[in-house]
């Protein structure tokens, strides 16, 4: 009851056109991709007003035994707190040993054969004999352990050390103990598992995630982890970058959690590279959310947006370049795009400070594409952009619909980026088919006006399971496992669009407002041959049987069997999740019957492609 005519090609879709967007939202970086196992590593997160706040560290031992505070003694500049461990008891302490632990974020991962490295910096009048062990969440069961003996670490003195794991827990912990009377002071604690991807510090199987997407470009810090809520804790790249020791960190106050920074705008950069895509800086525009810097002070705004490109972009004889080469990348970062400021456009002061970032940066690097925050879908921008920044976040039937949204739109003038888009609310729940369903059509939408749509990405990407700021989200994991919501399974339906070829498809249904239909060709990259796909979503709870009619392809040169791929289920709401984390997932089965027509079913609530090899 449905009619899919699909009669030539209409052009070459961006390479650029589906990519990630990263926010450091819902821990999806610190106690996320980025490997490090403590939290709060410089004891920093209190701030130099609060100095007994030292969470999540806590004590092993009793009161009168062990007594810590954090003072600014550090022998970093830029982070100047330190912990101080008093220990009362003397060869006699319980349990072998009083000191501190540290239980990651929200348990270590801690896996039997498997090597980490712990660095930690300690001085004391004198001589230091510890224990440094990974345990359970009791400390009762120990799952590596090396001993220390320092006779004179009366200067702060670094102590590099590697554990090995005996035995696995999820739900790990960090001890740093001691049995004998005095006072150690401890600074910047790091504990890194070996094997991150490339030795690079991601975490290797949500990176492995990611680049499962094939995302061609991947969007990053933020979001309002960019803006602040105050400007005093936006992300500012320069305090990010350098020795990790000598980071300061920051407390992210849109989403409410410290940060040590180990994922810096260093390590984002190489996190593009890794995954071979292209990177788009957000920088800070002198905007949060609750301020906003006057244009005749903004200067010192538009020099650290200029720095952050020298960073990437300068040869290593540059300032900000050879900072980049001493961090180990020599060669210039691949940056193209750059995105003045998050959802600022009606902001105060938004377009005048703008002028001036736009203008310093075409002067320096003429290259690069500017991204602008006001929405030039409807009506045309009032200041220059390469493109202008898109979100969109609402219900199903909503985002759906949206499809259209930009048929409309004037086809001369900066392009689109849609970096944000989602179905939030009751019908997404923490991930429901029912979103992906709605997303999946508003993308085959966007392949459509991928004339004038440049970009587009999914938000937020992550969700640390413990730390739910924000759903539904494409990626769910804690600190040993993870799953994709339909939303990231619904992606990969698009991932071999980039770069594809559009061709002309008209639908004749008569639900024709619960169905949505593209025809792409690709190159396969397995056989190297062209890939005919047809996606389809049913968003309907009908099953429909669609006629496939190719028209201006030469019926020859299509293989006379394929595959189709179907993300379904049983009800429209439901999701995946820990204990069923490949309830809904594609899955491909064979189609023998196929050619110029093809008679196919798309199942109630249902994402289909059908490929054929030509
Ligand atoms: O994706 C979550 C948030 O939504 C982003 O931080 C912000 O840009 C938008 O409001």
């Amino acid at each position: 009851n449905a009619l899919l005519v699909v009669n030539g090609s209409i052009r070459k879709m961006p390479e650029t056109l589906f990519g990630v967007f990263f926010e450091e939202i819902n821990h999806a970086g610190a106690g996320g991709l980025w490997a490090e196992l403590v939290s709060n590593r410089g004891f920093e997160s209190g701030g130099h007003h609060s100095p007994s706040i030292i969470d999540p560290w806590s004590i092993i031992g009793n009161d009168s035994l062990i007594k810590v505070s954090t003072e600014a003694s550090s022998c970093f500049k830029r982070n100047p707190m330190a912990l101080r461990m008093e220990v009362v008891c003397d060869g006699d302490c319980p349990l072998g040993g009083v000191g501190i632990y540290n239980h990651g974020y929200w348990g270590m991962n801690i896996e039997k054969g498997k090597t980490y490295n712990l660095v930690f910096y300690i001085r004391s009048l004198g001589s230091v004999n510890m224990s440094l062990s990974l345990t359970d969440s009791t400390g009762m069961q120990p799952l590596a352990t090396t001993n220390i003996i320092k006779n004179d670490v009366s200067n702060w003195t670094k102590i590099v050390t590697k554990l090995e794991a005996k035995g696995s827990n999820s739900n790990g912990r960090l001890e740093l103990k001691t049995d004998k009377k005095g006072v150690i002071w401890f600074d910047q604690v790091s504990l890194m598992p070996t094997d991150t991807y490339k030795g690079h510090g991601f975490r290797n199987d949500l990176f492995k995630m990611v680049a499962d997407m094939k995302p061609a470009f991947i969007r990053f810090p933020g979001g309002c982890f960019v803006e602040g809520e105050y400007l005093r804790n936006a992300f500012r790249w320069k305090e990010t970058v350098g020795a990790w020791e000598e980071r300061p960190g920051h407390f992210g106050d849109v989403w409410f959690y410290w940060t040590d920074d180990g994922l810096g705008h260093y390590e984002f950069f190489q996190l593009a590279e890794d995954l071979g895509a292209a990177p788009i800086w957000v920088f800070n525009n002198g905007i949060s959310h609750q301020e906003s810097v006057d244009p005749a002070i903004i200067m010192p705004f538009v020099q650290e947006a200029l720095d952050g490109i020298e960073f990437a972009r300068g040869d290593s004889n540059s300032t900000w370049g050879s900072v980049r080469a001493a961090m180990g990348h020599p060669d210039p970062f691949d940056l193209k795009y750059v995105a003045i400021g998050n959802e600022d456009c009606g902001k105060k002061y938004y377009r005048e400070n703008y002028l001036q970032f736009y203008a310093a940066i075409r002067k320096a690097y003429p290259d690069i594409k500017m991204i602008s925050n006001c929405d030039g879908s409807r009506v045309k921008l009032d200041h220059p952009a390469d493109m202008y920044d898109f979100h969109i976040y609402s219900d199903a039937r909503t985002v759906f619909s949206m499809a259209n949204t930009f048929d409309r739109t004037s086809r001369v003038g900066p392009k689109a980026f849609v970096s944000e888009y989602a179905v939030t609310g009751d019908d997404a729940g923490l991930g429901s088919l029912l979103a992906s369903l709605a997303e999946a059509g508003f993308l085959i939408g966007l392949e459509k006006n991928s004339d004038i749509v440049e970009m587009a990405s999914y938000a937020p990407l992550f969700v640390n399971t413990n730390d739910k700021r924000w759903k539904p989200d494409a990626i769910v994991f804690d600190s040993s496992q993870s799953y994709g919501t339909p939303s990231y399974w619904m992606q990969h339906f698009f991932k071999d669009s980039n770069g594809a070829t559009l061709l002309n498809s008209t639908l004749q249904a008569n639900a024709s407002n619960t169905l949505a239909a593209s025809a792409i060709v690709f190159q396969d990259p397995l056989s190297k041959k062209n890939n005919l796909r047809i996606k389809a979503v049913n968003f309907g709870s009908s099953t429909v049987s669609l006629k496939i009619l190719i028209d201006g392809l030469d019926p020859n040169l299509l293989d006379t069997s394929g595959t189709q791929t179907v993300l379904t289920s049983a009800n429209v709401k439901d999701e995946n999740s820990f204990a069923n984390p490949k309830k809904i997932i594609p899955v491909t089965s064979l189609v023998e019957k196929a050619g110029r027509n093809m008679d196919v079913v798309l199942l109630p609530h249902s994402l289909t492609c059908f490929d054929v090899l030509m």
